[in-house]
């Protein structure tokens, strides 16, 4: 048995996938594994709520029959489409009894359709519909955009309790699910990584929908995503880690991100990180080509400054880094400054071009790219280092 009770009467129905190692295909890295959190509410309606990822339903459908039978479900929750949820959807339906309640947003709806065909017995909520199933009530928020057109979640007041799907969630495998079992530090690690690389372009949308959930005058003490660990001991924590990151609010702190062929940018980059690092500036320092793209990203969240280098090859940007700059691009971080820098041989490019890039990303740049031709020498390291002190300032500035 590895279902769990989260509240008296509702329980934990999900799957662990410990070997996932990327997720969205290769898009996100997951060193730890995931989670698909599925739970049942045990009620005078008995109430599904969320699927697996469709390789781990017979996991799913073992831990469901712990605790209830199928032909006892009343309701099917669906809070969400995307396929790591949903992918068990179809052969969950076949096991649940015919006039089975599919509940979700008419964006859900349409996506259900869209994916599995209809037939199905919907019931279409928007914000502040509910459901009584006995001594609760289901309350439904719609969350469109957080992260997909369908997204919602779902609300029981009288446990004080939020079906939060996506949102809250983290790309983490351990075997007690509850936050005060878990490493801090990993915890909040692994749900910083997550709003950076999925939530952050949504971050207006989210302090809207946080807004709104705050006006509802709705008391959480226990919030239970979709993904990874159950906040049953600091809810208000990850609220307003949310607001934080999803404010853009940044520190004292530069990442250095660079690509070099013969160490010359490389030699640039180090002497840029001890001008920031004289003035007391916390540096995150990146090789691309040695680095996970989304630990970068998750180090963008709160870093005031992003100074991006590159030797020019073909007058043009070393490849390997320019994945990371239409990420950039597509994540929106709000609040940002940045700069280039690199060498080159015969004819430069890249500093102009990474310039371009950071300019499109909407980070202001604060410094003209700075170049070297071939090897810095001692006097064009001395400019590094005060370019990354003039950097330090302007972040100290800007904060
Ligand atoms: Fe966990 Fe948007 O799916």
């Amino acid at each position: 048995m590895s279902s769990f009770q989260i509240k008296e009467g509702i329980h934990w129905v999900g799957a662990r996938d410990w070997n996932l190692r990327w997720f969205h295909g290769p898009a996100y890295s997951t060193h730890q594994g995931t989670t698909y959190n599925s739970y049942i509410i045990k009620d005078e309606k008995n109430v599904l709520v969320d699927g697996v990822y469709k390789p781990f339903i017979d996991k799913f459908f073992e831990h469901i029959e712990e605790v209830i039978e199928f032909k006892d479900i009343d309701y099917y929750i669906v809070n969400h489409v995307e396929p790591d949820h949903s992918s068990s959807f179809p052969r969950t339906m076949e096991r649940l009894k015919d006039d089975v309640t599919v509940i979700c947003s008419a964006k859900g709806k349409e996506g259900i359709i869209e994916h599995y065909g209809d037939g199905y017995n919907f019931k279409v909520v928007n914000t502040g519909d509910t459901v009584n199933i006995g001594s609760r009530n289901l309350t439904f928020v719609n969350a469109s955009m957080l992260h997909w057109p369908d997204s919602m979640f779902t609300y029981i007041s009288e446990d004080k309790l939020l079906l939060s799907n996506d949102a809250f969630g983290m790309h983490l495998c351990v075997s007690q699910l509850f936050d005060d079992q878990a490493d801090d530090c990993l915890i909040m690690n692994e749900s910083e990584k997550y709003f950076a690389n999925i939530l952050t372009p949504f971050s207006s949308i989210l302090l809207k929908k946080l807004k709104e959930v705050q006006e509802m005058n709705i008391e959480i003490d226990m919030i239970a995503p979709a993904h990874g660990i159950i906040w049953r001991n600091k809810p208000t924590k990850i609220i307003n880690k949310y607001l934080e990151w999803a404010e853009g609010k940044t520190k004292e702190k530069a990442l250095i991100v660079y690509e070099t062929m013969w160490d010359s940018t490389e030699l640039m980059a180090k002497k840029i990180a001890d001008g920031l690092i004289d003035q007391g500036i916390e540096v995150h320092f990146y090789r691309k080509s040695d680095s996970d793209k989304n630990d970068i990203i998750k180090e963008f969240l709160d870093a005031k400054a992003i100074i991006v280098g590159s030797s020019t090859i073909n007058n043009v940007i070393i490849p390997e880094l320019v994945p990371l700059l239409e990420e950039l691009e597509g994540l929106r971080f709000k609040n940002k400054i940045g700069a280039s820098f690199g060498s080159y041989g015969w004819r430069g490019g890249a500093t102009k071009r990474i310039a371009d890039r950071l300019e499109k990303a909407n980070i202001k740049l604060v410094e003209k790219p700075l170049e070297v031709i071939y090897v810095p020498n001692q006097e064009q390291l001395k400019e590094c280092y005060e370019f990354g002190v003039r950097i330090a300032h302007k972040i100290k500035q800007e904060i």
